[in-house]
């Protein structure tokens, strides 16, 4: 089997991939990406010697790149690529669309042209919008993206749903929680939280903290990614989640007391214009159907991570060197810190 996926330089792609070889030894894998600020070809140096795996620098967007790199003896399309931070979708959406809209549609063209066999989205619960105190997201909530970010995912969940009823390709779309682990740019909450602890830096917390996020330790998502591409059937929608809700600020003070760093360095300061209350994902159907669980816990996915960006300071230091810098200045340089509500 020779699978194409994209993105696979980037956090759950390069986790994913090294998943994949472990458990597909005889698979071939292409890894197509663009290599933005968010790929980094460091996340793969372990298996980029592997015959079984090829390298491909190239974007999405452009037909001319996918074609080329898209062998006609691919199977499958597994489209992690994306531009995936909300942040940054707030303060420019233009990329969102070239990459999340115009990207999906171009890699659908190309599935559709060279007759491959299955495309599989991975796409957020985000595009699902906000949860009052109750309820939960399944395959069936309308979508109601509220951030450029969301809305560019489910426009690309759209496009795959009609390339499937008009075309008849075989598609599968995946829905996760948020996802932590190993090889996260340091943009998101945990690995932005550790990191900075790791240096006695301020940590930012939005508005009050109180925000509910679904959390899934990333190893355990590639292991449902890879029952649903498996035994999924075609044009259905999966969602993944660890049942694992958490505040905000619960979240930071497991990773202080993990680091055993002082409370002091939290500091909350003004909130993400829009910011989503609260995600939970129902992921009864991927249980069901193919009788998958999470292996971590929210306390031992967590102590794996802070462990690994512990033992891993070189390849801390080198992404928050650079642009990183101004984008953290760009970011958090200018918003107002709030006093503390609780
Ligand atoms: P990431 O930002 O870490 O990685 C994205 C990768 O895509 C990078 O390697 C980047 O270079 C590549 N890329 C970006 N634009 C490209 C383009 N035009 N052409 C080719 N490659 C391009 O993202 P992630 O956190 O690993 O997320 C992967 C996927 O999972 C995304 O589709 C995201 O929407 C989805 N997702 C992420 C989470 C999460 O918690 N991280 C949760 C649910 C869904
Ligand atoms: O739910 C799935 C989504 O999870 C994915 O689709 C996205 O790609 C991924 O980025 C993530 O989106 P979130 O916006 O939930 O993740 P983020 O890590 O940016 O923020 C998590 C929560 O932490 C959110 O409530 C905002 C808050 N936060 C975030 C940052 C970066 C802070 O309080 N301070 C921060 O500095």
């Amino acid at each position: 089997m020779k699978v194409f996926i994209t993105g696979g330089a980037g956090f759950i792609g390069s986790n994913f991939i090294r998943y994949w070889m472990r458990a597909h030894p005889q698979c071939e894998i292409i890894n197509f990406d663009k290599l933005t600020y968010a790929g980094n070809p460091a996340n793969l140096a372990d298996v980029a010697g592997q015959p079984n795996y090829r390298f491909v620098r190239g974007d999405i967007s452009r037909p001319e790149d996918v074609l080329s790199a898209l062998d006609p003896d691919v199977d499958l399309i597994i489209n992690f690529a994306a531009e995936s931070h909300v942040d940054r979708s707030i303060e420019n959406p233009a990329a969102f669309i070239r990459t999340n809209i115009t990207g999906v549609q171009v890699l659908l063209d190309a599935a559709r042209e060279r007759g491959i066999d299955r495309f599989v989205q991975i796409s957020t619960d985000e595009v699902m919008g906000s949860l009052g105190p109750e309820g939960y997201f399944t395959e069936e909530s309308p979508l109601q993206p509220n951030s450029p970010y969301a809305a560019s995912k489910a426009a690309a969940e759209m496009l795959v749903r009609a390339s499937h009823h008009t075309f008849g390709l075989d598609t599968i779309i995946i829905r996760s929680g948020n996802c932590y682990g190993p090889y996260q740019f340091p943009e998101k909450l945990i690995p932005l939280m550790i990191t900075n602890a790791m240096d006695d830096q301020p940590l930012p917390i939005y508005g009050d903290g109180l925000n509910v996020r679904d959390w899934i330790y990333v190893e355990d998502y590639c292991r449902a990614v890879d029952a649903i591409i498996t035994r999924g059937r075609s044009g259905e929608v999966y969602c993944v989640g660890a049942r694992s809700e958490k505040t905000n600020l619960e979240v930071v003070e497991t990773l202080l007391r993990l680091l055993n760093k002082p409370r002091s360095l939290i500091q909350f300061v003004e909130d993400r214009p829009g910011h989503d209350r609260r995600y939970a994902i129902d992921p009864s159907k991927v249980e069901r159907e193919f009788g998958w669980r999470p292996q971590e816990t929210f306390e031992s996915g967590m102590a794996k991570t802070v462990h690994w960006y512990q033992t891993h300071r070189p390849w801390v230091d080198a992404v928050r060197s650079g642009a990183y810098r101004e984008y953290y200045q760009r970011m958090y340089g200018h918003r107002k810190i709030l006093k503390p509500s609780h």
